[in-house]
């Protein structure tokens, strides 16, 4: 019992402790902000009952959708270069072959079953966030790209989508191309071993938001 007292009076201070570093956290550098772009005609209508992070892995699939797996991630920030947490940033995307599940898109007939389209990740309290998915299909003329929207307290802070580095078609690509400050959407993606061991494509993007 006595042990128990002084063990929970040291976990009492080194709560205290850690509140007054966490309070004193030096803002980042804000060097960019994350511009926004249009939302497009693909927000889904109806979200998948599975909707968390791993796109990959759905619930009631069959087996794993096709295409290359990519993780990203990053910190949310605010203007003032704080990290922002319990953001939900939204992500929707083509499966493969370039098919979004929506019921205006093209060829859904033939969309990846096994794939989630739609994801959510709620920033944690250091700002971070993390997507596991796969590498969107193109659909011409436009390069590969994720949509984003993130949202807290049911309001929305941005909408935006990202690129991947060595994709031509963001040259000639009337939103990428026409959005000042675009290199701030670009996913830069590198070989890395997953957890399970296995090979992923990786991608780090932090996002600052104008407010
Ligand atoms: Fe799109």
């Amino acid at each position: 019992m006595q042990r128990w007292i002084a063990g929970g009076w040291v976990t009492a201070a080194l709560v205290v402790l850690l509140a007054y570093l966490g309070a004193g956290t030096a803002a980042a550098e804000v060097t960019y902000f994350t511009p926004a772009q249009t939302e497009g005609p693909y927000y889904p209508v109806t979200k998948p009952a599975d909707r968390d992070s791993d796109l990959v892995a759905m619930q009631g699939a069959s087996g794993l959708p096709a295409g290359e797996i990519v993780e990203f991630g990053g910190t949310l920030f605010d203007a003032g270069g704080m990290p922002v947490a319990g953001a939900v940033i939204e992500i929707w995307q083509t499966d493969s072959n370039g098919i979004y599940a929506h019921p205006n898109a093209r060829r859904t007939a033939q969309r990846d079953a096994n794939f989630q389209f739609y994801g959510e990740s709620v920033t944690a309290e250091d700002g971070t966030y993390r997507f596991r998915t796969i590498l969107p299909g193109q659909y011409a003329p436009r390069p590969r790209h994720i949509h984003v929207k993130i949202k807290r307290n049911g309001r929305t802070l941005l909408t935006t989508q990202l690129y991947f580095a060595d994709d031509p078609r963001k040259a000639t690509d009337s939103i990428f191309a026409r959005t000042a400050g675009n290199a701030a959407l670009i996913v830069e993606l590198a070989e890395h071993t997953a957890a399970d061991g296995s090979p992923v494509l990786y991608g780090r993007r932090d996002i600052v938001l104008r407010m």
